[in-house]
């Protein structure tokens, strides 16, 4: 039978603001989401046992058993269904979107599978019930089914699109290894932690709440995470010459504690002319805005000559949330 194929995109985080960590652990943000022309394709067809293969970048370092967040997708949506289900699916990953890379790829591949499935087992449901089955997956996993530009709150999976005008050039530079999302979170509250003791916040371990744990630093000296309206209005506006100044992220001085050569990229993307250079999610990607489609090729030339990273790719943005590409009902 045929398969149900979706193409996902990747995401950078125009913007990552980071509030304290909350009793759950995961910590409150304010984030612009910008969906990237980089695809995973998804295929998934029934099967008598659901399993996972992965091919393409990265697929080695894959899990591919019940930790496989594909996998972990399909497995909500059928408990969903209860008995509407018929649970069991192959699942088929083809990757271009490198794995723990801060691009959202493995959420990517949740979204994907859900928007099979969903087609796969004609379900009925609506956006916003398989939005809530995305949330409860993983952060980025309803970003990666809504796509464009999105400001997400909460752990990020509080949606509100964004009115964005125009095409972003983007060169996304790779580097060799990836990174863990939970422990650049932990980076960053360490960080935050030996910044407030410098900077005289002593009595921070007395202050600290019964949630906290002794590498947080006291909620109440962690600003709560907010929306840059400059931000905004320069994406509203269209002209990456206004957004590229603006790109932020609360844990990239985290990302370039673990990964300091991570420096060198950024240093040279700037040098080379991007309007703007940022640490895509928690890394190591580098993410660097071109002026127009010519000046992102000649950055990636840079990029590659310079031997700062171990590759480029050359993308745009927004790009479309989940979509099937080739489908036959079973
Ligand atoms: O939700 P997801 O599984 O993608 O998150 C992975 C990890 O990233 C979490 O276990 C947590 O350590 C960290 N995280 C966080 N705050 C968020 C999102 C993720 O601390 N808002």
């Amino acid at each position: 039978m045929t398969p149900v194929t979706v193409r996902v995109p990747a995401k950078v985080n125009l913007q990552l603001s980071v509030g304290p960590r909350r009793d759950d652990g995961y910590h409150d943000l304010v984030t612009v989401f910008h969906a990237v022309s980089l695809f995973d394709e998804v295929s998934v067809r029934p099967a008598n046992r659901t399993s996972v293969r992965v091919t393409g970048q990265d697929a080695a370092s894959v899990p591919v058993g019940r930790a496989n967040l594909a996998a972990r997708a399909a497995r909500a949506l059928a408990d969903v269904l209860g008995s509407r289900g018929q649970s069991a699916v192959r699942i088929e990953i083809r990757k271009r979107i490198p794995v723990s890379a801060g691009l959202a790829g493995g959420s990517a591949d949740a979204a994907a599978t859900l928007v099979a499935c969903n087609e796969l087992w004609g379900t009925g449901l609506t956006h916003s019930e398989l939005g809530d089955v995305a949330a409860g997956v993983g952060s980025d996993v309803p970003f990666a089914l809504l796509g464009g530009t999105a400001v997400g709150q909460g752990r990020g999976e509080r949606l509100t699109a964004a009115l964005a005008a125009g095409t972003y050039h983007w060169v996304l530079a790779f580097a060799a290894g990836g990174l863990s999302t939970p422990e650049v979170y932990a980076a960053c509250d360490r960080l935050r932690t030996a910044r407030v003791a410098r900077t005289g916040g002593a009595g921070a371990a007395e202050a600290a709440g019964p949630g906290d744990s002794a590498d947080d630093p006291p909620r109440e000296l962690v600003p709560d995470p907010a929306l840059s309206t400059e931000l905004m209005a320069a994406l509203r506006s269209g002209d990456p010459g206004a957004v590229g100044p603006l790109l932020s992220n609360d844990l990239q001085p985290a990302a370039l504690s673990l990964r300091p050569d991570l420096r060198l990229a950024l240093t040279a993307g700037r040098d080379f002319g991007a309007l703007g250079a940022v640490v895509s999610g928690s890394g190591p990607t580098c993410a660097f805005l071109a002026a127009n489609a010519d000046q992102a090729r000649e950055l990636a030339v840079a990029l590659t000559s310079a031997g700062v990273c171990r590759g480029v790719v050359r993308v745009q943005g927004p790009a479309a949330g989940a979509a099937i590409v080739a489908a036959e009902r079973g």
